[in-house]
């Protein structure tokens, strides 16, 4: 098949986009409102765009507390989502008031950031403090509520669980990162493979 992403005339029961744009890495986004608020909520629309400075970016369909806390105080920290918190992870994803605090809501410990004032998530084992580079708006088709926009963050301090780093190297598949998929299907990274590049 071949359909009008425009139109997004594709003709099946539930829009196969997010299907087709997988494994997508979760942000698991902390942040604080300008009255010291915390937040904690995860985005699949997240990934890692560059390194030496580290850049990461997620995007908000609408306008939600993450961007709102993030564009207020200018700091943000994303969490690694895992297999061990994946009910927590979908937890934090329940529309709640701005003021609610979605690690107390999730039963999460808070622990302390080095460079940024919001808390990581205590057992994630990663964690990169970042502070708020811009917002990319992006201009929509049928985003009624608001629009999609993508926050821009620059990674200035990267917390990783020492239990995870085996003759120096991180080892992913023991921390069983989780992705999003569609629908509400998502996949655990537990094996990898390794393929050298060509000279
Ligand atoms: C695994 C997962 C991934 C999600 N990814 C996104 C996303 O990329 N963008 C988005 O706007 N909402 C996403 N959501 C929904 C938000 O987490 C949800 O709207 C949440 O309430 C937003 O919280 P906030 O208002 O505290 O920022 C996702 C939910 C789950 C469970």
């Amino acid at each position: 098949m071949h359909y009008d992403a425009t139109r997004n005339d594709h003709g099946l029961a539930i829009d196969p986009f997010k299907a087709l744009v997988v494994p997508r890495p979760i942000g698991w986004i902390s942040s604080l409102a300008g009255d010291g608020s915390v937040n904690l909520a995860p985005y699949s629309f997240f990934n890692a765009m560059a390194e030496r400075p580290a850049y990461v970016v997620f995007g908000s369909a609408g306008r939600k507390d993450s961007i709102a806390n993030i564009e207020e105080t200018g700091e943000f920290v994303c969490n690694l989502a895992t297999w061990a918190l994946r009910e927590a992870v979908n937890a934090t994803s329940a529309t709640v008031a701005r003021g609610v605090d979605e690690f107390e809501l999730a039963g999460l410990a808070r622990a302390a950031s080095r460079f940024v004032k919001p808390p990581r998530v205590a057992a994630s084992p990663v964690a990169f403090e970042c502070i708020y580079e811009q917002t990319v708006k992006l201009a929509g088709h049928d985003h009624a509520a608001g629009g999609s926009a993508v926050v821009v963050g620059r990674v200035v301090g990267v917390y990783i669980d020492d239990r995870f780093i085996h003759e120096g190297r991180v080892d992913t598949a023991a921390m069983k990162p989780i992705a999003r998929l569609g629908y509400s299907e998502y996949a655990v990274v537990d094996e990898v493979f390794r393929m050298r590049r060509p000279d």
